[in-house]
């Protein structure tokens, strides 16, 4: 396929892990709202729960995340007792102990959380929830503060998979994104995580940063294969200033354009499926015979704020400052900054700020997007029957395909929409045709390729 074709529907479009995505969450929703949600929980509903840790060694100044530099650990002590007593309030409105299958440790960084506090926190969790005896519990690792107690620390406390953040192996790369990490770093984050029996292992790397070349990305690739993870994530990185003005510490004209963001990630791509990994939505590669893998070839995958899962639980309980949550009726997300969030926490009180109850048509157009998004094909009548709609009201999504229809990016038999294979980096905007939210808000995102 012609790269003009492609690049002519790259544009800004949501990377998608929720529908409605969060730029359309509104202060309607608040924690009255979520309190009531979450009594509502059938108490057999088995629930996936994350908490977020926002604070960090140093900043890298391409990250998108939510968090800021701790100094000192009095701001993360403080800030975990605020965690214990969200999960004090949130237990209180589920009543019981509910059932659990999948943990996230998120952040920033959480293994900046001190050992003893670390293992105070899970303790506190199986206090409150009853974790299935194969429940997941992840943790996303900068290896630059990281050392083997904390491998053992985390390994006795049952987690069982770990994300390393990587980016780029070349020096250049790294000195350009105040991320400087050598590859005997990542190695030995591996190795301590191994030596506790922490196997579950996966790396990210991102595509599009200052001075990348295809050959250096590729070599990156090789060498990250060459660590042995089960799983490699490939973020096109989301350069998004306007969000997160330290962003504009990297100068805008050594960042790579969309052609050049193209070839790095065909570069990327191409190397990690040569050394035998398995593509797997936009931005996942995984082991043949890895979890994720298998969910996909199973028609299995989920979506969500994480990325790509094999975690079907129906609920998500997110804690800590902008964690945010799914449960049944809708989004639910907390006051993203820490002294709010806290605040709220010490008058006794939830955190939710923003959020968004979902109708019968947001959730036949997420299950669309979601199929979309994880198995690059959606069975429209199919789906319109599960939720009782009538296949008439794509009109208008079908209408905006026709363009891309007619180039040859997707295919629609009986009413099945195909992305082909070579589309994949644009399978955000085929997603968007049917995102009735997407016109009526300016929200600025990342750039789709
Ligand atoms: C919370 S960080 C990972 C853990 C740890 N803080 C670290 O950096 O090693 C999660 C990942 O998000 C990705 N990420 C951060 N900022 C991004 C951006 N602007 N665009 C795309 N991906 C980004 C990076 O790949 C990063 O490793
Ligand atoms: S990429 Fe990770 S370590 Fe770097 S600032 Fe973001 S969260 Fe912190």
């Amino acid at each position: 396929m012609d790269d003009s074709i492609l690049l002519k529907y790259d544009g800004r479009a949501p990377r998608y892990t929720s529908y409605p995505t969060a730029p359309h969450f509104g202060g309607g929703v608040g924690a009255e709202q979520y309190a009531a949600w979450l009594a509502a929980l059938a108490p057999e509903t088995t629930l996936s729960l994350y908490l977020h840790i926002p604070f960090c060694r140093s900043l890298c100044w391409f990250c998108g995340c939510q968090t800021t530099v701790a100094n000192r650990y009095e701001p993360i002590a403080g800030y975990l007792r605020s965690l214990h007593r969200e999960i004090d309030l949130v237990c209180g409105r589920l009543g019981g102990h509910r059932p659990v299958s999948h943990v996230h440790f998120g952040g920033g960084s959480p293994t900046l959380v001190a050992n003893a506090d670390f293992r105070h926190l899970l303790d506190h969790l199986r206090e409150h929830f009853v974790f299935a005896e194969d429940a997941e519990i992840a943790i996303e690792i900068d290896p630059r503060a990281f050392d083997p107690a904390q491998a053992a620390v985390l390994a006795a406390a049952g987690v069982n998979r770990a994300s390393i953040g990587v980016q780029d192996f070349a020096p250049r790369v790294q000195e350009a994104i105040n991320r400087v990490q050598s590859l005997e770093t990542t190695a030995r984050a591996l190795d301590d995580l191994r030596t506790y029996g922490i196997e579950r292992i996966s790396l990210d790397l991102l595509y599009g940063l200052p001075y990348q070349t295809p050959d250096g990305i590729e070599e990156t690739a090789a060498m990250a294969a060459e660590l042995g993870p089960d799983r490699i994530s490939l973020f096109g990185y989301a350069h998004v200033p306007w969000m997160r003005p330290h962003q504009r510490l990297i100068e805008e004209d050594v960042l790579p354009d969309t052609t050049e963001r193209l070839a790095l990630y065909r570069a990327a791509a191409g190397m990690l499926t040569r050394l035998g990994y398995v593509e797997i939505g936009i931005d996942h590669f995984a082991r043949p015979g890895d979890a994720l893998a298998l969910a996909a070839a199973d028609g299995n995958l989920v979506r969500n704020f994480q990325g790509y899962s094999d975690d079907g639980a129906p609920a998500l309980i997110g804690f800590g400052a902008s964690a945010l949550g799914t449960l049944p009726q809708g989004y639910v997300q907390n006051a993203p900054k820490v002294p709010e969030y806290r605040r709220a926490l010490r008058d006794g009180e939830l955190a939710t700020v923003r959020g968004i109850a979902i109708s019968n048509d947001d959730r036949l157009r997420r299950e669309i997007i979601v199929r979309l998004m994880c198995d690059l094909t959606a069975d429209l009548p199919r789906i319109a029957a599960r939720f009782g709609a009538d296949p008439a009201c794509f009109e208008e999504s079908l209408r905006a395909l026709a363009p891309i229809e007619q180039d040859g990016l997707i295919h629609i038999e009986d009413g099945r929409i195909t992305v082909v294979p070579e589309a994949r980096p644009v399978v955000r905007t085929v997603c968007a045709a049917f995102d009735t939210y997407l016109a009526s808000n300016k929200a600025r995102h990342s750039l789709t390729i």
